[in-house]
């Protein structure tokens, strides 16, 4: 008897609209639905992922990869099974990425008065962002699919990680469009140094994005934005990775600094899906924070979300969240709202004073993550964050990223901010003599 064909395996994932859930094959490259024009989201087979394993049995692999060799190393591809589960392990283009630390804060407790306060510090990822996490996703996928070339809009760390990724894979072309001086010049090194073709356009990151997704239309690019759902897949593992921190003990709120909205609608995505299959027992709130030189969220929150707030980005500190029409707005509102959280902004004066606290800590962040530190001390100033409450600060990006921008803090330099936490640079003569007397040890009594 001929042997029958075999059957491809069932797929665990698949595209589906947010707004009329119209499905669509994972393998099939598309950014929007084709019935409504809405966002898609990765919908994977809980009910399955339920089937094949209970809470403590997830617990207990993702705990035992945290010392192995290979793939599963990564603080992405640990939680292959919830990120990609149809993506071979042999297709997958890592550092590895994640795996940063959660930094408790005493200093944050002790200044807002509140029980547990930490910051996870995704700074310390290879190119210095959360980004990579998306991007190892992406990237993948991108080699799973075969395409020939990839290409993302960046305010700067997007495009860094798009770049050292997609030299990794032999023949992959790498493009970023990248809004002119609006992006640090350290971020701005990134593609380059990566043999990416950077091209810099004298709009602002909306602009960018609106032309690459015409483009995209028109040429065989692959889009790694975070409008891709893949790239939100990885991106998720932030939140698993805090709560297998924390010994699967969510905190009461995760504070997320808020550009495109991307990352906070991947982490609450990836924290609703942890609990329906059990592993955790509750979501925890989320709070996104925008710059208020780009707050449509924020104000959006204030009008109880009864209209969709877009606004014309001024200039801020916080270059990176430099967005005034997030592409994931919907999904991030909606996630939001589902964990009981809401969005606040802050002021430049906050944000350079927060990231100066937290820099002098020993613990570096970019005005980006400095936003969300600020926006926290705000919550909990007004109320909304308790006392006794345990909450997660993401830091999105190392400041190394941005250390002009702290230079001019510290000399006293930027516009419009006092610089009353400055640690001023002390520039004496080459002289011995010279920096004892600074010292106050020059009266020989050592
Ligand atoms: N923090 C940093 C350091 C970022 O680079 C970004 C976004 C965000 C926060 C906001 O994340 O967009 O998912 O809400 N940077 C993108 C980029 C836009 O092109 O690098 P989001």
């Amino acid at each position: 008897m001929a042997e029958r064909a075999k059957k491809p395996p069932r797929p665990w994932s698949h595209l589906g609209c947010i707004a009329c859930d119209r499905v669509y094959p994972l393998t099939e490259i598309r950014y929007a639905c084709d019935a409504c024009g809405d966002l898609l989201e990765v919908r994977h087979d809980l009910d399955r992922l339920k089937g094949a394993r209970g809470p403590a049995a997830w617990r207990a692999l993702f705990a035992g990869r945290m010392s192995v060799a290979g793939v599963h190393r990564s603080g992405v591809w640990r939680y292959h099974e919830l990120v990609l589960p149809d993506l071979p392990l042999d297709a997958i283009v890592t550092k590895p990425e994640g795996n940063t630390n959660l930094y408790r804060s005493a200093m944050l407790e002790e200044q807002s008065e509140t029980a547990e306060v930490y910051i996870k510090h995704e700074g310390e990822n290879p190119t210095l962002s959360f980004k990579d996490r998306g991007m190892t996703a992406g990237v993948s996928f991108a080699r799973f699919l075969r395409v020939r070339a990839v290409a993302c809009a960046s305010t700067g760390d997007t495009s860094a990680a798009l770049a050292s990724y997609a030299a990794q894979v032999g023949g992959l072309r790498a493009v970023v469009v990248l809004p002119r001086d609006k992006v640090s010049v350290e971020q701005l090194s990134q593609p380059i140094a990566s043999g990416c073709l950077t091209l810099s356009l004298p709009t602002d990151f909306d602009g960018c994005m609106r032309l690459l997704r015409e483009v995209c239309g028109r040429l065989p690019l692959y889009l790694l934005n975070s409008v891709n759902p893949l790239r939100i897949e990885g991106q998720k593992s932030i939140g698993f990775e805090i709560v297998q921190q924390l010994a699967w003990q969510p905190p009461d709120w995760i504070v997320v600094p808020v550009g495109n909205a991307g990352n906070i609608s991947a982490i609450g995505k990836g924290l609703f899906e942890l609990a329906t299959l059990g592993v955790i027992d509750r979501v925890p709130r989320l709070l996104g924070v925008q710059a208020a030189a780009a707050d449509p969220l924020a104000r959006a929150a204030r009008r109880q979300f009864r209209e969709r707030v877009r606004v014309a980005a001024r200039d801020t500190s916080a270059s990176a969240i430099r967005i005034g029409d997030p592409v994931s707005y919907d999904k991030a509102v909606a996630v939001v709202r589902r964990s009981g959280g809401d969005f606040e902004s802050a002021s430049e004066e906050e944000i350079l004073d927060a990231k100066a606290q937290v820099d002098a800590t020993g613990v570096y962040i970019c005005p980006n993550s400095a936003t969300a530190v600020a926006g926290f001390l705000k919550a909990r100033a007004a109320g909304r964050i308790r006392k006794d409450e345990r909450v997660v600060i993401v830091a999105t990006a190392h400041g190394c990223k941005f250390s002009s921008t702290t230079i001019d803090y510290h000399r006293g330099r930027l516009a419009g901010v006092s610089s009353r936490l400055a640690n001023r640079i002390v520039e004496i003569e080459a002289d011995a003599r010279a920096i004892e007397r600074l010292l106050g040890e020059g009266d020989g009594k050592r």
